[in-house]
């Protein structure tokens, strides 16, 4: 255990344990925001999410291979450590968890979780074995720091919908609370892999929440045909020269079963790759 200025940074899973179980023992409530790295006011606003809810607030850092796919991003997925922590001084972390990849993945690793049904559309069907690596690693975080509250973003939608129902189906005594999607002034949501936009791509890219916006506007003025407003979303994307479309769909908030008339509460999701960069984002009708 190192402290850096005020933030406490644990390696190991024992330390790890034995830190939160004391300060459970102290009768603290302990809240947690699992993130991979790369911080940016998405991640700070379930920082302070985190902090309002629970005593202790815990925040794991830590790029988990187990939901990359051999092609995906994996190696050049931003490690900045020293940035992210400066990022989080001021929110006042109770403890900042490091560990190494063999920490969590010791050898001979056999283990995994999946949430059978909620893993297979949208981007399970574009990132095989993703949230098989998401559920895992949740729970493996959970099992280490056991919780009271854990804060995930609204960006990742069908990760939040998984990890509810990993919590529900497993019995797991954590609260499991969704925050909004963070956005930039003209839409973009936030999003580690926005670093990874040119210029020109950046400007593109506002096509998803544009795309998104305009279905809504449309669902709101009496549209409710599911493949009519996916129809003037792709449009959208095209007008922006997105092509590389992975989905644009409209399915049931919670079930995320596909509907051919939508309805409030349902929800919008979009995936599309600028060259390299696959970016995602949705919204609740
Ligand atoms: O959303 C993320 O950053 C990751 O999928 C998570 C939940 C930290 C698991 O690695």
């Amino acid at each position: 255990m190192t402290d850096k200025g005020s933030i406490r940074i644990v390696n190991t899973v024992k330390e790890m344990q034995s830190l939160t179980n004391s300060m459970r023992n102290e009768g603290r409530a302990i809240s947690f925001v699992p993130t991979m790295g790369a911080l940016h006011e998405g991640h700070l606003s379930l920082m302070r999410a985190a902090k309002e809810k629970g005593d202790f607030v815990v925040v794991s850092i830590f790029v988990n291979p187990t939901q990359f796919g051999p092609n995906e991003d994996f190696e050049k997925y931003t490690r900045d450590l020293e940035g992210d922590l400066k990022k989080i001084e001021e929110i006042g972390i109770g403890a900042v968890f490091f560990p190494d990849v063999n920490e969590i993945y010791p050898d001979g690793h056999e283990t995994y979780v999946e949430v059978e049904k909620l893993q297979k559309p949208l981007c399970g069907e574009f990132r095989p074995g993703h949230f098989k690596g998401v559920a895992t690693v949740v729970l493996k975080l959970f099992n280490i720091v056991k919780p009271d509250i854990a804060v995930f973003g609204e960006k990742d939608y069908q990760q939040l919908q998984i990890i509810k129902k990993m919590a529900r189906d497993l019995h797991l005594e954590i609260e499991i609370v969704g925050m909004p999607i963070i956005r930039e002034e003209d839409g973009l949501a936030l999003s580690s892999r926005n670093a990874y936009l040119s210029l020109e791509e950046r400007k593109r890219a506002l096509a998803l929440s544009k795309s998104l916006g305009e279905i809504k506007r449309s669902f709101n003025e009496g549209n409710k045909d599911s493949s009519q407003l996916v129809e003037l979303g792709i449009k959208i994307l095209k007008e922006s020269q997105i092509e590389d479309i992975d989905y644009l769909e409209i399915r049931d908030g919670k079930t995320l079963e596909t509907k051919e008339l939508a309805k409030p509460g349902d929800v919008v999701a979009v995936a599309a790759r600028l060259e390299n960069t696959r970016l995602i984002d949705n919204t609740k009708l």
